[in-house]
C-alpha cells in the first residue's frame, strides 16, 4: 500500500508524480517510476510560532561586487571553459559516456592544481586507490600533493570536508553515492539529488569548489545527472567521438563565463594532452582535397577553428535515398539540400547523400550551411574545390548568402593556416587577408564551384 508521503520519481528525467504510472508523462520513458518517500525538512513551510518576521528587503542592482577569484588548476584548455579557472565556493557538473575519460581529465586537473598549491581532494566511490595511483603513476602525476580517498557514504565525505578545508574537491561520481538518511539506493533520483545537493551545500558554505562527475546513461536505470544540472553552478560535458583520440569540453551552462566556449584535447598514453591549435589537428595531414570537400572556417566560443566538410553524392541503389550525416544537423542538412534543389537546379531526389564533418567535431553554427553546401554541390559536380580556399556564411530558404560573425577573426586563422582565398558572404570582401569570391546567393556559389577557370585560378602553383 502506498504511503501517505510517497511519490513517485522517474528515474530518467527526475520529473515527480503523485501517482504510479506505467509511463512517465514527462519523458516518455516506460517503467522508470520509483516510490520514494518524500521528507519535508522539518519547519519547512510550516510558519514559525513566535519568531517575528523580516519580511523581505529588496537590494539594488548597482554594488561593488568584485570579480570573483580564481583557483588556475593550470590545465589551460579547462580553465577557459569555466571562464578562466574555477570560482571557489562554485559547484561544477561534468557529465560524459562512460569511458570517455573524465576521470582521466579530473585526476589531471586536481594534480595540476595541486602542483600549483592549491589544497584538493579527489574523491573516488567508482575506483579503488590501487587503481588511482597506477594511472597517476603512467601519467607521471605520482607526485602530485592530492589527497586520495575511496569512499561512497555521502556522511563520510561531508565529515572529512568539514574537518578540513579544500579548495577543489572532486567527488567521481555523484551515482555511487549514498546517504544513509534515504531508504532509496545509490544510484536513484532520490539518492543523487540528495548528495548532489548536501554537496552543492558544503560548497558554498565553505567555498570549496566542488566537481561533481555524473555519467550519462541511456537505459534510466540509473538516474541521470539531469536531475542535478539546476543544483549546480555550471555543466560541463565531455565529449568525444568513437574511434577519434579527439575529446571535447563543452560548457552546457555556466554562471560564472560564456557557454560556448570549449576545450581540446587528445588521449594519449600518458592521459590527455591539451590541443592549443584544433584546426592543425582537425583540418588533418593536409594533402590533395578532392571533390566534396570543403574547409569551414568556423568558430568555437572565443576560438577560430578550421574544419573539413565531407560530402558524397551518389546514385541510390534503392527506392528511397539515403541520408546520413556525422557531426552536422540532419534537419539543417535537409534544409540546404531542398535549397540547392530549389534554387540552384542541382537535384538529390534519386541519389544518397552522405555528409561528415572530419575529426569528430560537432559543428552547430548556422555559418556552417555554406561550407556544407559547397561540399554537396563539389561532390555532385565532381569539381574539387580551390585548394587554398575556406568556406563559411548562413544559406536562407530563398537561397541567399547571409554574412556571419566575426569574419575577420575566421578569414585571419585561415591566413595564419596557409590558405589564400575564401568563398564566403559579400560582405567578408572589405580588407579581408584572402582574395575573397563574395557570393549574395547560393546559386552564385554553386556557379563558381562549377567554373573550371575559378577552381584552377585558385591552385597554388
Ligand atoms: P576514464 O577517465 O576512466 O573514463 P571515465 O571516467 O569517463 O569513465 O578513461 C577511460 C578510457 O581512457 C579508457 O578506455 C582508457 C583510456 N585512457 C587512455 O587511452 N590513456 C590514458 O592515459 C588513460 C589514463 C586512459
Ligand atoms: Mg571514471
Amino acid at each position: 500500500m502506498a504511503r501517505d508521503n510517497a511519490v513517485y520519481a522517474c528515474q530518467a528525467c527526475g520529473a515527480v508524480h503523485a501517482k504510479w504510472a506505467g509511463q512517465c508523462s514527462a519523458c516518455n520513458a516506460w517503467n522508470t517510476l520509483v516510490e520514494e518517500v518524500s521528507v519535508r525538512p522539518p519547519g519547512a513551510l510550516a510558519p514559525t510560532k513566535g519568531a517575528r518576521r523580516q519580511g523581505l528587503a529588496f537590494e539594488t542592482l548597482e554594488a561593488e561586487t568584485p570579480e570573483p577569484p580564481r583557483i588556475p588548476t593550470g590545465i589551460e584548455e579547462f580553465d577557459r571553459v569555466c571562464g578562466g579557472g574555477v570560482v571557489p565556493g562554485s559547484a561544477i557538473l561534468l557529465s560524459g559516456d562512460p569511458g570517455v575519460g573524465k576521470s582521466t581529465l579530473l585526476l589531471q586537473v586536481t594534480a595540476q592544481a595541486a602542483l600549483r598549491g592549491a589544497s584538493v581532494a579527489y574523491i573516488s566511490g567508482e575506483e579503488a586507490i590501487e587503481q588511482i595511483r597506477s594511472r597517476a603513476g603512467r601519467m607521471g602525476l605520482a607526485q602530485a600533493p592530492v589527497k586520495l580517498a575511496a569512499e561512497t557514504s555521502l556522511r563520510d565525505i561531508l565529515e572529512a570536508l568539514k574537518r578540513e578545508h579544500f579548495d577543489l574537491v572532486v567527488v567521481d561520481s555523484v551515482q555511487t553515492l549514498w546517504s544513509d538518511a534515504l531508504e532509496a539506493g545509490p544510484g536513484s533520483v532520490a539518492q543523487v539529488r540528495a548528495c548532489a545537493g548536501e554537496l552543492v551545500r558544503l560548497a558554498k558554505k565553505r567555498r570549496t569548489a566542488v566537481v561533481l562527475v555524473g555519467h550519462v546513461t541511456k537505459d534510466g536505470q540509473v538516474a541521470g545527472p539531469r536531475v542535478v544540472e539546476h543544483m549546480v553552478d555550471a555543466v560541463l560535458s565531455f565529449e568525444g567521438e568513437r574511434g577519434y583520440p579527439f575529446r571535447i569540453l563543452r560548457a552546457g551552462k555556466n554562471r560564472f563565463g560564456a557557454t560556448d566556449e570549449i576545450g581540446v584535447f587528445e588521449m594519449g598514453d600518458s592521459g590527455l594532452r591539451e590541443v592549443r591549435n584544433p584546426s592543425a589537428l582537425f583540418l588533418g595531414e593536409g594533402g590533395e582535397r578532392a571533390a566534396g570537400a570543403a574547409v569551414f572556417a568556423g568558430i568555437e566560443g572565443s576560438r577560430p577553428v578550421l574544419v573539413e566538410f565531407q560530402a558524397l553524392v551518389a546514385p541510390s541503389a534503392y527506392g528511397t535515398p539515403r541520408r546520413a550525416v556525422v557531426g552536422w544537423d540532419s534537419g539543417r542538412l535537409a534544409m540546404v539540400l531542398a535549397v540547392l534543389e530549389a534554387r540552384c537546379g542541382l537535384g538529390f531526389g534519386d541519389r544518397d547523400v552522405y555528409l561528415n564533418v572530419a575529426g569528430g567535431l560537432r559543428i552547430n553554427e548556422p555559418a556552417a550551411d555554406l561550407a556544407a553546401a559547397a561540399a554537396l554541390a563539389s561532390s555532385a559536380l565532381e569539381t574539387p574545390l580551390p585548394q587554398g580556399c575556406v568556406v563559411f556564411g548562413e544559406i536562407s530558404l530563398s537561397g541567399e548568402v547571409r554574412s556571419v560573425g566575426r569574419m575577420e577573426l575566421r578569414m585571419r586563422e585561415a591566413a595564419k593556416l596557409g590558405f589564400d582565398q575564401a568563398l564566403a558572404p559579400a560582405a567578408a570582401v572589405d580588407g579581408s587577408p584572402l582574395a575573397v569570391s563574395g557570393v549574395a546567393r547560393l546559386a552564385e556559389a554553386v556557379r563558381r564551384i562549377g567554373d573550371d577557370a575559378w577552381v584552377r585560378r585558385g591552385v597554388k602553383a
